[in-house]
């Protein structure tokens, strides 16, 4: 979630976050919140499926954790609204952050059915999709092509013709942005994995950091992958102009936005 001075055109960062949750300790809850047989197999099934707690309260009419202010909002599963995603075959997206919000990027969850298929973003927009759930295949103009599974992610830069179909089910997070070029320096199209990136250092901290894009200029944002062990925080008090987008993985925790406390 920090910026480097060093690097002042990164704009944004996104984070997905991992929460390892306890047995005991604040981490904990006293109440199980696994509903789903099926989806709680999965490694990210919170991202998906509701969250809510304490468990007399999943069911109230009305009442979800979501809350939507002028500088941030906390959307939880219960309140994810999915629809057909324009020119994707057989998917359904989830729009939770958008340009309508107040930010200068797009974040969205896309759910893919079998035998389905991505549209292209619009023109000058960059795009980065991380598997959640699934697999899909990235296929670029001469037909080379990647398999990503959970923990896999593409960066595509603007206007790279691409497709990302999916043979089975896949949920992916996306985030797109309308991407801000300075000449000279070219953003490369990037198929990776979290566990190729390394351990970086985080300097009065200790939750364990890694970065999924290269931080030079050629990038307007970069995506943190940032996990938690029981008992660990994040030490500096951000303020800042910078946007974040944060999608929480596993786990859970209690973060401070603006003059909430969130849980
Ligand atoms: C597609 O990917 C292959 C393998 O990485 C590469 O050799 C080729 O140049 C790429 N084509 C385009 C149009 O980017």
């Amino acid at each position: 979630m920090k910026t480097s001075s060093a690097f002042p055109l990164l704009l944004i960062t996104f984070s997905l976050l991992k929460v390892a949750a306890s047995e005991e300790g604040f981490c904990s809850s006293p109440y199980s919140v696994v509903n789903s047989d099926t989806d709680s197999n999965t490694l990210y099934w919170k991202v998906t499926n509701p969250t809510l707690s304490p468990p007399y309260l999943r069911d109230l009419p009305g009442f979800t954790r979501s809350v939507y202010r002028k500088d941030h909002a906390l959307i939880a599963p219960e309140s994810h609204v999915f629809s057909p995603l324009p020119e994707w075959t057989d998917t359904l997206g989830a729009y939770l952050i958008t340009p309508a919000m107040g930010s200068n990027f797009v974040m969205y969850l896309a759910k893919m059915q079998e035998k389905s298929r991505s549209a292209l973003p619009p023109f000058d927009v960059e795009r980065f999709i991380f598997v959640v759930q699934g697999a899909v295949t990235v296929t670029n103009a001469s037909g080379a092509s990647d398999k990503l599974i959970v923990d896999s992610y593409a960066y595509l830069p603007p206007s790279f013709q691409h497709s990302v179909k999916c043979d089975a089910s896949a949920t992916l997070v996306v985030f797109e942005r309308r991407y801000a070029s300075l000449e000279n320096y070219v953003a490369e199209p990037t198929i990776s994995s979290t566990e190729k990136q390394p351990l970086l250092e985080t300097p009065g901290e200790v939750f364990e950091l890694r970065k999924l894009l290269p931080t030079s200029l050629a990038y307007d944002f970069n995506i943190h992958i940032m996990d938690f062990q029981p008992g660990e925080f994040l030490n500096v008090k951000e303020f800042h102009y910078n946007q974040h987008g944060l999608l929480l993985l596993e786990g859970q925790g209690i973060y401070r936005l603006g003059d909430n406390w969130i849980r």
